[in-house]
């Protein structure tokens, strides 16, 4: 696959996805199989029995260990095989990669690289669905598009303007302006105001507001966690902080926070996983669904526009693009990813 960070932190799903019965995962091409022990941790093992290529996924847990389902050879935890049936002598081997795996955020995520250079401190700070102070619902959408291109779309927002005019109500105000981008060590920092504008449809609702002033900050996580707060403000509160994020909770009139992840699951298939939903004092289970019911749509959007733009970029692979100026964040990450890429 081209441009693949392999020393890094992937999402492998939600942490309530695994349990004890083996669940495929497909990651950068590779199929991996992950369950948990008896102890709850999760073990992620290549779904790829040594003998002849059956997915272990399909096989049943004994104890902590897999049984594949094809001709009953058992492999330990840490991806051993332990037993062949009607066969004394086990090939050293007989074995199958394990990955390290970390729960973080409500998240699993595995390290597809070096295993002796996994990093848990590494890991995006996505928020966890129980943080008191939010109130998240999740959604996740499979595409048939190369992962960098959702990137891309993620580390430019001017899209909204055009994209999410309906769901989101979005108005040129933020295709016009430009955020200010900052180099993160692991990543993009992108923050603005957009001033006088309609909020998006649902958190104007929910805070009784025609026109406000949003701020809107983002972190970019390589490989591909998006972290955006947004605030509602009142008008005029953009002005007087002069591009300073609002502190004051004076200023805010209502919150939110997203974490969103972007997994190659292949060279053009993807895997998106989101949370949304408001701050806990301003709004509650109600206004969470209202959210993220929007969000889903507006997500859907985005995916008509990314899988159509990967059907014109396969008839020319080699053609680039032409950057324009609201692009410097998608420039700054795709040098990260690149250099670490060749690292
Ligand atoms: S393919 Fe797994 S035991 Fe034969
Ligand atoms: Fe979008």
């Amino acid at each position: 696959m081209s441009n693949l960070v392999r020393n890094a932190w992937y999402v492998a799903g939600w942490r309530d996805d695994f349990g004890r019965e083996p669940q495929q995962r497909m990651l950068l091409g590779m199929p991996i199989v992950l369950y948990r022990k008896q102890d709850g941790s999760v073990v992620a093992l290549e779904d790829r029995c040594v003998h002849r290529m059956a997915p272990l996924s399909m096989g049943s847990l004994e104890g902590d260990a897999i049984r594949c389902l094809y001709h009953g050879f058992k492999f330990s935890a840490d991806g051993q095989c332990v037993e062949i049936p009607g066969q004394d002598e086990i090939p050293k081997r007989a074995c199958v990669k394990s990955y390290p795996v970390i729960e973080n955020g409500s998240w699993v995520w595995v390290w597809m690289g070096d295993p002796q250079r996994a990093d848990p401190s590494v890991v995006a700070q996505s928020k966890a669905l129980d943080d008191p102070e939010w109130v998240l619902k999740t959604g996740q959408i499979d595409y048939e598009a190369n992962y960098e291109l959702i990137n891309d779309n993620l580390l430019d927002l001017t899209h909204l303007a055009y994209v999410h005019a309906a769901s989101f109500g979005a108005d040129e105000a933020w295709s016009r302006s430009r955020p200010h981008v900052e180099t993160l060590p692991n990543g993009v920092r992108s923050s603005r105001w957009i001033a006088d504008t309609p909020p998006v449809p649902p958190l104007g609702k929910a805070a009784e507001l025609d026109r406000v002033d949003i701020w809107t900050s983002y972190d970019f996580i390589i490989p591909g966690t998006f972290l955006l707060y947004t605030a509602l403000c009142p008008t005029g509160t953009a002005q007087r902080l002069g591009g300073r994020a609002p502190t004051d909770d004076d200023d805010i009139l209502f919150d939110n926070f997203t974490s969103q992840a972007v997994v190659p699951t292949g060279e053009k298939t993807s895997r998106y996983y989101f949370s949304w939903g408001p701050g806990a004092r301003f709004g509650g289970e109600d206004i969470a669904q209202i959210m993220i019911d929007v969000a889903k749509g507006a997500f859907l959007e985005d995916k008509v526009m990314i899988e159509a733009q990967q059907r014109i970029i396969d008839c020319q692979p080699d053609r680039p693009p032409m950057p324009a100026s609201a692009d410097k964040g998608i420039t700054i990450f795709q040098r990260m990813m690149k250099s670490l890429d060749r690292a």
